[in-house]
């Protein structure tokens, strides 16, 4: 097996590759040393016909990405850096499915780390106030590659200057050992009781289950050009924004500025 004429692992957190399938009951699971992004490659994957859950995870990444073409700082064997490839029809439609990993996440975080979970719309994990997790759903064809990254255990001194006072790991916030493999495995439990199928639009139950870690309620921010108290998620996943005029505006995408901040909550800021 090869990716850019690099060889794949036989084993990842001490586990055969093949064994890893059958843990995670998923049809194929690539694990790297190194890889350019690991969507990069559930994507060349989706395009060769690859199955839903497709399972590529890689130590390193040498250009992993975030959101709004930024850098993902993936550094070897300190995270967990994974592309999940989805199939699901209806699941690359909107961007509901990147609510749903965020949600998945947050349960998985709170499951094998211990530590509360905060969700920062739409996709950013926050624990003791600082960004350890992020996901960027990009789609292909019909198909989306979920990628997922964890800082699981830098030291905050191993992070870069610049991401150095608003980023930080499971273990440095929890002061335990955290399981790569267990997270992995409760992730993708979590994700497929969402997305198996692909719900239509967040029902009261999943939407309460936002609003409780969620990170943005009830603080002035912008998005978009609209600036408002962030008053919760729509079905569609939409941040809703109470407006200064009254009015009650979702918005379907964009960075959040925070303009107020707020006394510390069990994961924000
Ligand atoms: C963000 O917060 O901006 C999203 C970060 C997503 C990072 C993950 S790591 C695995 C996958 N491969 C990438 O290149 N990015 C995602």
């Amino acid at each position: 097996m090869s990716a850019g004429g690099r060889e794949g692992l036989t084993h990842w957190e001490g586990e055969p590759v093949t064994l890893l399938e059958a843990l995670l009951e998923v049809p194929r699971v690539e694990a790297w040393g190194e890889l350019s992004s690991t969507n990069d490659r559930a994507r060349t994957l989706a395009v060769a016909g690859a199955p839903g859950w497709t399972v590529v995870l890689a130590e390193e990444q040498t250009r992993g990405r975030g959101r709004s073409g930024s850098r993902w700082e993936s550094p070897a064997g300190v995270g967990l850096w994974v592309s999940i490839l989805l199939r699901a029809p209806g699941v690359a439609r909107d961007g509901l499915v990147s609510i749903l990993a965020g949600l998945a996440l947050a349960r998985a975080v709170e499951a094998e780390a211990g530590l509360p979970a905060g969700l920062k719309w739409p996709n950013d994990l926050w624990v003791d106030g600082r960004k350890a997790a992020g996901i960027l759903c990009e789609t292909e064809g019909d198909a989306v590659a979920v990628g997922i990254g964890v800082n699981v255990r830098q030291g905050v001194e191993a992070l870069s200057a610049e991401l150095r006072s608003r980023a930080g790991s499971l273990e440095s916030a929890g002061g335990r050992r955290v399981s790569r493999l267990g997270l992995l495995r409760s992730v993708v439990r979590e994700l497929r009781r969402f997305v198996d199928p692909p719900p239509a639009g967040l029902d009261d139950e999943l939407l309460n289950e936002w609003r409780r870690r969620d990170v943005l309620l009830g603080r002035r921010v912008r998005v978009a050009g609209i600036v408002g108290r962030a008053a919760g998620l729509d079905p569609r996943g939409y941040l809703v924004l109470d407006t200064d005029g009254g009015e009650s505006r979702p918005v379907a995408g964009g960075h959040v500025e925070i303009i107020e901040r707020r006394p510390p909550g069990p994961a924000g800021e």
